[in-house]
């Protein structure tokens, strides 16, 4: 297994361009079963979610077919099947989020339920209870999910948690359900409004996306379309903590801070310039890095996936600072691989604890889940000597080249000999990275 090597002490200089968003992605790829025309979808990351994504599709029975530089080309004409391979769901709980188009769809579905994560038990009751209320039949049996509908039929769903998931799945059951749908207490995230748009650019009757009631007017079939997916927002704070801790300077080409409102708020009020432009948003750090509060909330509070990152940066702010999650039960489990690295951090309940250290020594460490492991990249690009990082596949599966990307803007950072274990599906022949110079 491949490792990330980083050493830490270089600022971060220049432009690089953000990737397509994962969260939208994924969702808009199985978005392309509720039509049997030819779907495009554009700006799509090349990271392991997508590749898995693109293999549930293909056992569905969907023609997928990368044609490199980020594009996808997607036709569910044949006959698709019922049944999800196991396997890969249990690769990505993501890929539950095709349930509702293909019920919609073919009015049946079987898929394995997804596991829970080391985030947290990632349970889809919210998904099964809003697919019940629209007529279909759920039966979970030896770890399937078998669900049946002649036709969904619309109906009034109010979701007791503003789940992301179950939003999009009970939107994408609804668009072909006989009648009209509302979800209440809908997710509001920008990934539901790319989802959103797109559903409508098929012809489908979708409003209040974005806001915390969506209602649907089923009709009875969707047209292709040509879609480029969102800037993916989490991709961008990513980076931008990353410029904020090597007291870099920073162009992050094609970001769009409306998405980002209180991510920039927080950056601004820890001493980082960030000025934010039609085309993109710059960071300026001058090194000196002050403590917050951060408590993650469904959006537009503070997005639970820069959780992780945001604690690696304060683990060098001058003070105390307090990271609560409020989101997933169990998002800290990253934690003591980031004390390995000399983060002084105690955890009480959903809280942590962050005291600023003057300095961090690099470590080998390993990351436990995706957006952890980013952290761990991010405090090796400011600790002192060499941090090793394994476990990368966790990294690679939401960070499009994000090795390329860093190296571009002057980190020390190189990947290990050991080949990833990753076929990179020929979307260009090579791990793409967006650099915007390069284009
Ligand atoms: C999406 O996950 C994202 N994943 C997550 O990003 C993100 O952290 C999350 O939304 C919140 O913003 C994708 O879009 C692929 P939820 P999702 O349903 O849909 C509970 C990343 O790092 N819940 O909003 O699974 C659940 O247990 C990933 O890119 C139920 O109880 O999130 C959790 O505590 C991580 N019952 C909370 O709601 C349900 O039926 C939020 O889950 C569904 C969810």
């Amino acid at each position: 297994m491949s490792k990330i090597v980083v050493k830490g002490g270089q600022r971060l200089l220049g432009d690089i361009k953000v990737s397509g968003a994962k969260n939208s992605a994924l969702k808009i790829m199985a978005a392309a079963i509720l039509t049997d025309k030819p779907v495009i979808l554009r700006n799509v990351p090349d990271i392991a979610d997508v590749r898995i994504m693109i293999n549930v599709l293909r056992e569905l029975g969907v023609e997928v077919e990368t044609v490199g530089g980020g594009d996808i080309h997607i036709t569910s004409t044949k006959t698709l099947k019922s049944k999800a391979p196991y396997h890969l769901v249990n690769q990505m709980r993501a890929s539950v989020i095709a349930l509702g188009p293909l019920l919609a769809r073919l009015g049946e579905a079987q898929f394995a339920m997804p596991g829970g994560c080391n985030i947290g038990s990632r349970k889809i009751d919210l998904h099964i209870r809003g697919l019940e209320l629209m007529g279909a039949e759920i039966n979970v049996r030896h770890g399937y999910i078998e669900a049946k509908a002649d036709r969904l039929r619309g109906a009034d769903i109010h979701l007791a948690f503003p789940s992301v998931g179950a939003t999009e799945n009970l939107m994408m059951a609804a668009v072909l359900a006989k009648g009209k749908t509302w979800i209440r207490n809908a997710a509001k995230e920008p990934e539901i409004v790319d989802l959103a748009k797109c559903l409508i650019e098929m012809g489908a009757k979708v409003s209040g996306a974005g806001t915390e009631t969506i209602s649907i007017d089923g009709v009875t079939e969707l047209h292709g379309v040509d879609y480029t997916v969102m800037p993916d927002r989490i991709e961008t704070g990513t980076y931008m903590v990353a410029g904020a801790i090597t007291d870099g300077e920073i162009f992050l080409k094609g970001a769009c801070s409306d998405h980002l409102k209180i991510v920039v708020s927080k950056l601004r009020q820890i001493g980082i310039e960030i000025n934010c432009y039609p085309d993109g948003i710059e960071v300026k750090s001058n090194g000196k890095i002050l403590s917050t509060n951060v408590s993650t909330l469904p959006y537009a509070g503070f997005p639970t996936d820069l959780q992780a990152p945001f604690m690696a940066l304060l683990s060098l702010a001058k003070g105390t600072s307090v990271i609560t999650e409020n989101v997933f039960e169990s998002r800290f489990v990253y934690v003591n691989e980031l004390r390995s690295l000399g983060g002084k951090i105690d955890i009480e309940s959903h809280h942590a604890i962050v005291h600023g250290s003057r300095s961090l020594v690099g470590a080998k460490v390993k990351a436990p889940d995706l957006r952890g492991g980013a952290a761990l990249i991010i405090a090796g690009l400011a600790s002192e000597g060499s941090t090793e990082i394994s476990d990368v596949f966790h990294i690679d599966r939401g960070y499009d080249s994000i090795v390329e990307k860093l190296s571009f803007l002057g980190a020390d950072i190189h990947r290990t000999k050991s080949e990833t274990n990753l076929q990179f599906i020929n979307f260009n022949q090579a791990p793409r990275a967006n650099i915007s110079t390069a284009q």
